[in-house]
């Protein structure tokens, strides 16, 4: 079989959390030693929602710094921004030809983000999915490492490319979604029923990656938990269960082994050992991205040198669909 070719992409907006880093970074950073791994900063679906146009360029540079530091190594993955690769919405308006408004019209992002918006839900919102599309069929990439909350995303990703194969043959290749078995939905530490997001849910309730240790700390110790007392998973549960969830990929046990590890503990005792476990955990993250963020110059060169790499597979992918379709000039 041909190598795995690992495609994911992360927004540079807001400030990155555990759950996109337990449910996504983490997954991108093993893709490295599992096939040809290529990542890309999503600016382009930032600009669906309004955004400052300085910071947006200061989120770009946080995110890049970010997941060099968990551990991409631009010598081994092809990591570059979106906006670099003009190859992704051209394709994307090629494929928003063959995308059913109805499909779009039902995705429980786009409505979940609108009820957000007070002044514009723009068509850029609504057409968000395809433009993800674009993103990953541009690659022929053979899977792609998301969290939960990306199943339909990915779902409407398949059916797009398998009705543009139907109507203009084998072109493009159907990926596969890969969610991690433990940790894909992180939840909100205040609100355990609402996933741990930048968008919405209590600030106090989500854990940034560059979250000092003492912030961390005190956010998992003041976890909004459950009125029981045994450190167990179940659907009346939801609080403890996350935690479990966290402090399983954080030490990297299963969670049914913590479960017997800490039987007989109370809740206290269990989340001061979460907060540990994360707060060795993100630290030396938070190091290196100091040391990293500072220099802008080497992270634009480290982009170009991607975006380079990233140009010269997507401009063949576009070259040949062009051709299938039957638009410009021939040859
Ligand atoms: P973004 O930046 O919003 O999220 C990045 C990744 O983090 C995952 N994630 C979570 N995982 C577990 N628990 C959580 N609470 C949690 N919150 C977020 C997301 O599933 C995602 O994998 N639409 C994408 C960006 C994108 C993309 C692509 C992804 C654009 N083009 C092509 C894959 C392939 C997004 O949500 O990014």
């Amino acid at each position: 079989m041909a190598e795995k070719r690992i495609f994911s992409g992360i927004q540079p907006t807001g400030r990155k959390h555990l759950g996109n880093y337990i449910g996504a970074i983490r997954q991108y950073v093993e893709g490295q030693d599992r096939g040809e791994a290529i990542y890309c900063i999503v600016d382009l679906h930032a600009i669906t929602v309004p955004q400052d146009s300085a910071e947006l360029r200061e989120r770009l540079y946080d995110t890049t710094a970010i997941l060099i530091a968990a551990g991409l190594d631009p010598d081994r993955c092809i990591l570059f921004r979106q906006s670099d690769i003009r190859e992704h919405t051209e394709l994307c308006w090629l494929l928003g030809t063959v995308t059913a408004w109805g499909d779009l019209n039902r995705m429980h992002q786009f409505k979940e983000k609108a009820e957000q918006q007070r002044e514009l839900v723009s068509a850029g919102l609504f057409f968000y999915p395809v433009l993800q599309a674009a993103d990953v069929l541009a690659y022929r990439a053979t899977e792609v490492p998301v969290g939960d909350d990306q199943r339909q995303h990915i779902e409407l990703m398949r059916d797009i490319a398998e009705r543009f194969n139907a109507r203009y043959g084998e072109q493009l290749v159907v990926p596969e979604g890969r969610y991690p078995e433990v940790g894909a939905r992180i939840m909100n530490l205040q609100d355990p029923e609402t996933r741990m997001s930048t968008t919405y849910g209590s600030e106090q309730g989500t854990v940034y990656i560059l979250d000092p240790a003492d912030a961390v700390r005190k956010k998992i110790r003041s976890a909004v938990t459950d009125s029981g007392t045994e450190v167990r998973r179940g659907p009346d549960k939801a609080g403890i269960t996350n935690l479990i969830e966290v402090l399983s990929v954080v030490r990297d046990t299963p969670p049914d082994g913590l479960e017997r590890e800490f039987k007989g503990q109370g809740y206290g005792d269990f989340k001061a050992a979460v907060a540990e476990a994360v707060v060795e955990y993100l630290g030396p993250v938070r190091e290196r991205y100091e040391e990293l963020r500072p220099d802008e110059a080497a992270i634009e060169d480290t982009l170009a040198a991607g975006a380079e790499k990233a140009r010269a597979i997507a401009a063949g992918t576009l070259a040949d669909v062009r051709r299938a379709i039957g638009i410009g000039a021939p040859g």
